[in-house]
């Protein structure tokens, strides 16, 4: 346990290191040959003012759960949703193409059904589509998928547009729905928050996945050369960066892997790529458990004589298994190991299970503000808001303290934690209000330039 423990302690020398590596990455990402970091550009050419209004709809197609949600932005930095949720199907996530977009396009109809009746409508409804998954754009209005994460595996995607594979299935339905922008999780947390609070400087995830987006400079942009006018490049127009950081030091420079990140990344279906990603989010977080305990298992130092079939499926636990054994202190393993694995544990082995939930979560935290620190000194901000959301940042037991501690250990703050300048906040239901506001934005740039 002592080298497990080792192994997964991130010093704050070691956050230091991997922060300054991280931003020569974020910068090669911008150049015109690129790097690791896709650093997608948004096209979100604008800041929100809050004044945006209007009636939008959104579909979220996160990591678990597919949202469909109906925005009116009233203004004000004010705005009212309804929305409805939609559990993906486990084999979906390998599953066919036309099933995926079927799916959606099913869940749209009925919620726009639920939400307007059978009343014919003048004109169609216009929407932004969150899709959770490294696309590259060109214009608003398309997302090229460059590979699916997340343990996502769909043939005959990878390198096609989605919207229009989504709009064909939503006209196959005669849903009057139009798609028109399509945004990153992380994008739409940035800017939904933007549209309410004018100090978010980035919008995060750290849920099954994880990002970041903030806002750069077209002009700080190399590889946007040729692909904008030449006006609005060479000034100091902002432009809304997906990062897909998930994918930093594919190479393997700095990070700390251990057998076990190894191990996870040679058995899924994309090996060598989003290598930070498969270390410290939602999930991969219970597999990294399982692997520890499976290794433990083959020396005999744990589970001794007992079968252990069950916890040897890849994936048998997810993230709330560690996440509720850190909550609720080791009495609490008796009981889960036995009724989900049928596993006895002695006293000892609740206690070392406990401590290494807490080192794995402890990672997570650490290493995932790693990206953030990175923006900020790319950026210089010095403070600001970082509006976060996803089920690890939502879920995991001490997750914010976590990585505030981190922050602060690269940045030497000295001050009281509720005084740290850059803080990561809680962004309510960033996606779907983000998707209106960005459909909102990109209307009035389109009616600006007719
Ligand atoms: C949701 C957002 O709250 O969090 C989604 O609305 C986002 O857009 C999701 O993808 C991320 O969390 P998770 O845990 O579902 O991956
Ligand atoms: C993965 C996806 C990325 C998304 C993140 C959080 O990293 O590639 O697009 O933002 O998960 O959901």
């Amino acid at each position: 346990f002592e080298k497990t423990k080792k192994e997964l302690t991130v010093t704050p020398e070691k956050l230091n290191e991997i922060t300054n590596h991280f931003v020569s990455e974020l910068n090669k990402g911008l150049s015109k040959t690129g790097g690791n970091i896709p650093m997608i550009p948004g096209w979100v050419l604008s800041y929100p003012t809050g004044d945006e209004t209007g009636e939008y709809l959104a579909i979220d197609l996160g990591g678990t759960n597919l949202r469909v949600v109906r925005v009116t932005l009233l203004g004000n930095s004010k705005f009212t949703y309804e929305s409805e949720k939609y559990a993906i199907p486990g084999p979906m996530r390998t599953g066919k193409s036309e099933d995926l977009w079927n799916f959606i396009a099913d869940s749209l109809d009925d919620f726009v059904k639920i939400q307007y009746g059978s009343a014919k409508l003048n004109s169609k409804l216009p929407l932004g589509f969150t899709f959770s998954y490294p696309a590259s754009q060109n214009a608003i209005n398309e997302g090229i998928l460059q590979r699916w994460t997340k343990g996502f595996d769909i043939e005959n995607v990878e390198g096609h547009d989605v919207v229009p594979l989504l709009q064909k299935a939503i006209d196959s339905k005669n849903t009057p729905v139009e798609v028109v922008a399509l945004i990153n999780d992380t994008t739409g947390t940035l800017v939904a928050s933007k549209y309410c609070d004018p100090s978010t400087i980035m919008g995060l995830i750290f849920g099954t996945g994880c990002n970041g987006a903030y806002y750069d400079i077209c002009k700080d942009i190399p590889k946007l050369e040729g692909k904008l006018p030449n006006d609005i490049l060479n000034d100091d127009s902002p432009m809304a960066i997906n990062c897909e950081y998930g994918a930093f030091d594919n190479e393997w420079a700095v990070l700390p892997r251990t057998k076990y990140d190894i191990q996870i990344d040679n058995e899924s279906p994309r090996p060598g790529q989003q290598y930070y990603e498969k270390m410290i989010a939602g999930y991969y977080l219970g597999e990294v458990l399982r692997l520890i305990l499976l290794d433990y298992y083959s020396q005999n130092l744990i589970f001794k004589n007992q079968d252990i079939k069950p916890l040897q499926v890849p994936f048998a636990m997810d993230t709330s298994f560690p996440s509720r054994i850190e909550e609720h202190s080791a009495t609490f393993v008796e009981k889960l190991f036995l009724d989900s694995f049928n596993i006895k544990t002695t006293e000892e082995e609740r206690n070392i299970i406990h401590d290494l939930c807490l080192l794995i979560g402890t990672r997570s935290a650490r290493l995932s503000v790693c990206g953030v620190a990175a923006i900020c000194k790319k950026r210089n901000y010095t403070s600001g808001h970082c509006a976060s959301d996803g089920s690890v940042f939502n879920k995991y037991p001490h997750f914010k303290e976590r990585a505030h501690e981190a922050l602060n250990d690269i940045f030497q703050w000295n001050t009281d934690p509720k005084d740290y300048p850059i803080t990561l906040i809680h962004a309510e239901d960033g996606s779907g209000v983000g998707a209106a506001v960005i459909a909102c934005l990109t209307e009035k740039r389109l009616l600006a330039n007719k």
